[in-house]
């Protein structure tokens, strides 16, 4: 990495946004920009990993998105599972943990069968993870929580236990937040991980997001001073 990056974020999250909108506007159904979005996911990730960043979080399909039509929902979760299956080889070559983020209860059999399978064959690693967001919500993830510590008889909480139960517990925070096509929230994502993280707003779409792109915003981030609430 060039010389002006100050310092590299151990923890980055990617709000994958623009798929339907890429397709959109070259007249083609929305599926082919997920198609074309999940095209990008490897070369992003290598470039993350490559640079020294240690976990990877991507937000692929959210607690919200259950709600579009069921043919592009099954389109994204064929996607995934296409995904996992190519990129399995690579997890254990390069020591990749998996992380699933999310309510795998209502995803088709298999491809829940496949997170599970392949966040059990890499669970052993921890130099570099990577966690895909899938019918997720922070809220949700923050209630479950919260619930299974009163579960356990708990009436008060730290923290700590907090960030035990999430699905990163062990994980450093997000220090960056990357979310493409213009679009500037959260929209529920990690948002207890992401309390103190850096937020790059492009206008570039998804599909069109590739290691160049990495790179200007891991320089961005290198600009910026983080005070953490102090001065
Ligand atoms: C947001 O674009 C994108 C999604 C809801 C799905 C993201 C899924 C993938 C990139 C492919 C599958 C994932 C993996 C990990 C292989 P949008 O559809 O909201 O776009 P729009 O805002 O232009 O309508």
């Amino acid at each position: 990495m060039d010389k002006e990056v100050a310092a590299m974020p151990r923890h980055v999250g990617f709000i994958m946004d623009g798929n339907g909108r890429w397709a959109q506007r070259r007249n083609r159904k929305r599926t082919f920009g997920h198609k074309k979005g999940a095209e990008v996911i490897e070369e992003v990730v290598n470039e993350c990993f490559l640079e020294g960043v240690e976990v990877v979080s991507l937000f692929a399909f959210s607690t919200e998105n259950m709600s579009r039509p069921q043919e592009e929902k099954d389109r994204i979760f064929d996607l995934l599972g296409k995904f996992l299956k190519k990129y399995s080889k690579k997890l254990v070559e390069e020591k990749i943990r998996l992380i699933v983020s999310g309510d795998l209860s209502p995803l088709p059999q298999n491809l829940a069968g496949e997170c599970a399978l392949q966040m059990a064959k890499t669970a052993g690693f921890s130099e570099k993870t990577l966690n895909i967001a899938i019918n997720y919500g922070a809220k949700a993830e923050i209630t479950a929580a919260v619930n299974s510590l009163i579960r356990e008889g708990k009436t008060e909480v730290t923290e700590e236990d907090i960030e035990g139960r999430l699905y990163t517990g062990g994980l450093p925070p997000v220090d960056l937040v990357v979310r493409t096509s213009g679009e500037q929230r959260l929209s529920n994502f990690m948002l207890w991980q992401c309390a103190y993280a850096e937020l790059y707003f492009t206008d570039v779409l998804w599909p069109d997001f590739h290691k160049e792109e990495v790179k200007n915003a891991l320089v961005w981030y290198g600009t910026r001073k983080r005070r953490f609430g102090g001065v």
